[in-house]
């Protein structure tokens, strides 16, 4: 029988302590430990007490006769390129963002779309807002009436009974697992075991009954809320919606994905309708974007299997301060560092007097490597206040003695490139034996091998400049 023990958890990240400390050794985390009671579940627990022998499992082949997957498509291209082509029957998905970026507004869309299109029984259970409230949003997004149900409700045991019947819908949003309860847990709504429990049960449920179940997890820095961490390794997918507040951009992530591959993005902008879906993200990135300023390149980036082009932007400015400023918005600060180090290292660009501000126009945030070279090329330009040739792209990886190394798919970044009226392109060294047609694009490429060289592309045009030309 189980034990009733108290246990201390981590609010965090999951991790189990048989006493409180003010510190989780697991995930580093302060003050996220508290008190639960529950029944011990300790791995090993079960080994020491006397259990029956199980029975023989049966191994089959990799070959077999397994159902095609079927998936719901619901037309709106750039959520469903994310899912990997449409939401999974029977599958579970985890959809994580800071309160107000639109999760909820997201679901309700995809939900009318997918009642429209793959005509799909759905159901949107709301545990956060009143049915009023989701109406007045499904009014303002200007859904039908019978597009799908909608229900409050927070309790597990509620939600499951009803959604145990003989013919349940086939997707079910629950909006979010943070206020889910099961009434046989002494814990609060939130907290790591009612969320895991609440989601555990939701989740076989939906195994069992065959209906997709989108869950909507908030994501807090404090660790009130238990974040949908510890969710992640019990849902086959995990998408995640992020933005910059200030702007209307929001994007899609796959972080996790048992249906589909994981790199894809889905880029969409919060208007006064809703999220609309935004197909060409280069195009929107670059609206803004303000030809021959110095301390801005275009990067060549790709997000997934789509190339998507974005203005990188620095700005140096002298500082009297022993420890300059460096600020980053969109991506890793880390790689900036590497980055003005390398430069000073190997290219005797010195900045360590000046403040550098790097920021990714568009709220986009990028983690490819590739992006080093069009951030050096930003940082070139703005210390030496000449622009970047206009109507060129940068991408390329840059390593620890300064070499510029190759990166993947260079023909569809400069196809993008070329779409959108560019002619030049800044590039690594392409490999002769990947057979990489740079010319099929029609750009005017120019290959460097060295951080130096790009150094002393902008080097000589200062020359130019002070002589006049
Ligand atoms: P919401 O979907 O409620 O966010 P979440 O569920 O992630 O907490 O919506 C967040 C914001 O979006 C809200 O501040 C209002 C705004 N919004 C629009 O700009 N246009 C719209 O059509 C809708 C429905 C919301
Ligand atoms: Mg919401």
């Amino acid at each position: 029988m189980a034990k009733n023990v108290t246990r201390f958890v981590c609010q965090s990240c999951g991790a189990d302590y048989a006493k409180w400390s003010g510190k989780c050794e697991s995930c580093h985390e302060w003050n996220s430990i508290t008190e639960e009671a529950g029944s011990s579940n300790v791995p090993g627990g079960l080994a020491k007490k006397n259990i029956r022998k199980g029975k023989q499992i049966e191994f089959v082949s990799l070959e077999g006769s397994s159902k095609p997957l079927t998936r719901y498509v619901s037309n709106n291209a750039e959520f469903d390129r994310v899912c990997g082509g449409g939401l999974v029957p029977g599958s579970a998905v985890l959809i994580g963002g800071d309160p107000g970026i639109g999760k909820s507004t997201l679901l309700t869309q995809i939900l009318a779309s997918l009642a429209t299109h793959a005509k799909a029984r759905c159901v949107y259970i709301s545990g956060e807002e009143a049915i009023d409230q989701v109406r007045l949003r499904a009014r303002r997004l200007g859904l039908k009436a019978d597009d799908f149900l909608l229900a409050s409700a927070t309790s597990v045991r509620d939600i499951a009974t009803t959604l145990d019947e003989h013919n349940p819908p086939q997707v079910v949003v629950i909006d979010s697992i943070q206020t889910m309860f099961i009434d046989s847990l002494d814990s609060a709504p939130g907290t790591v075991s009612q969320v895991r429990a609440s989601a555990q049960e939701l989740i076989q449920l939906a195994k069992a009954r065959g209906f997709c179940l989108l869950l909507v997890g908030h994501v807090t820095k404090e660790g009130v809320i238990a974040g949908p961490k510890v969710l992640e390794h019990m849902v086959d997918t995990v998408l995640t919606f992020e933005g910059e507040r200030g702007h209307h951009f929001r994007i899609l992530r796959a972080a996790k994905n048992r249906f589909g591959p994981t790199d894809e993005i889905g880029v969409f902008e919060m208007s006064e309708q809703g999220l609309e879906q935004v197909s060409n993200p280069s195009a929107l990135f670059l609206a803004e974007r303000r030809g021959n300023i110095s301390g801005a390149a275009v990067f060549a980036g790709l997000e997934g299997t789509r190339p998507v082009l974005v203005e990188i932007q620095a700005l140096v400015s002298p500082s009297q301060q022993a420890n300059p400023r460096r600020a980053v918005v969109g991506w890793d600060s880390g790689r900036l560092a590497m980055i003005l180090a390398v430069l000073e290292a190997r290219c005797g660009l010195v900045l360590a007097g000046n403040e550098v501000y790097l920021n990714v126009a568009g709220g986009l945030r990028i983690s490819e490597p590739a992006a080093d070279m069009a951030v050096a090329a930003a940082l070139i330009s703005a210390a030496m206040d000449i622009p970047v040739p206009e109507k060129t792209v940068v991408f390329g990886e840059i390593g620890l003695s300064g070499e510029i190394r190759s990166v993947s798919q260079s023909e569809s970044r400069l196809k993008e490139a070329s779409k959108l009226g560019f002619e030049k392109a800044i590039i690594p060294p392409l490999r002769a034996k990947k057979n990489c047609n740079a010319d099929a694009s029609g750009l005017d490429t120019r290959q460097i091998e060295h951080l130096q060289d790009l150094v002393a592309l902008f080097a000589a045009k200062t020359v130019r400049k002070a002589a006049g030309g």
